[in-house]
C-alpha cells in the first residue's frame, strides 16, 4: 500500500466523520468531564437522562447551559426527585471553568429534545 493511497483514505474517513463531529463531541465530552457515570442519553442512571434534561428545558441551549453551570459549580437536588428518588448531584470540580466545553455539551444536549 503506498502513502498516497493511505492519505486519500484517511482524508475520506475524516470527511465522513466531520458530519457527526458535533454528536461525537458531546458524547465524548460528557465522558471526559465525568458526567457519564451518572447521565446517559436515553436512560436515567443516577441522574436524569440527557434527553429528559433537553425536553424539560425545551431544547433551549442557553437554558441548558445555565443548568449545567449551576449543577457543575454548586451541585443540585430536588429538581429530579421523581426520576432519581431524591439523590443529589454533587459539584463537579473537574468540569468547572471550562466554558467552551460546557457550551459544546449544552448544544449537544439541546439537540436531543424531540
Ligand atoms: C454522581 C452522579 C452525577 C454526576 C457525576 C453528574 N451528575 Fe448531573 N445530576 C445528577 C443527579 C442525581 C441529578 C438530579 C439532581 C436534582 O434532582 O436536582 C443531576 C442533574 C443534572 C442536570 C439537571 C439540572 C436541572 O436543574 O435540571 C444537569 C444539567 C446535569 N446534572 C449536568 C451534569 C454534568 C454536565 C455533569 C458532568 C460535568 C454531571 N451532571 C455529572 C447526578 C450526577
Amino acid at each position: 500500500m503506498n502513502k498516497t493511497f493511505i492519505a486519500v483514505c484517511s482524508g475520506l474517513a475524516f470527511g465522513l466523520s466531520a458530519a457527526s463531529a458535533q454528536a461525537a463531541d458531546g458524547k465524548a465530552l460528557a465522558q471526559e468531564l465525568g458526567c457519564s457515570a451518572c447521565h446517559a442519553v436515553q436512560e436515567g442512571l443516577v441522574g436524569p437522562s440527557w434527553q429528559a434534561v433537553a425536553k424539560r428545558y425545551n431544547g433551549d441551549p442557553e437554558k441548558i447551559l445555565e443548568r449545567i453551570k449551576k449543577n457543575v459549580n454548586e451541585g443540585g437536588s430536588g429538581n429530579w426527585s421523581d426520576t432519581t428518588g431524591g439523590v443529589p448531584m454533587p459539584p463537579q470540580p473537574q468540569a468547572q471553568d471550562k466554558p467552551k466545553k460546557q457550551k459544546t455539551l449544552a448544544d449537544w444536549v439541546a439537540g436531543l429534545a424531540e
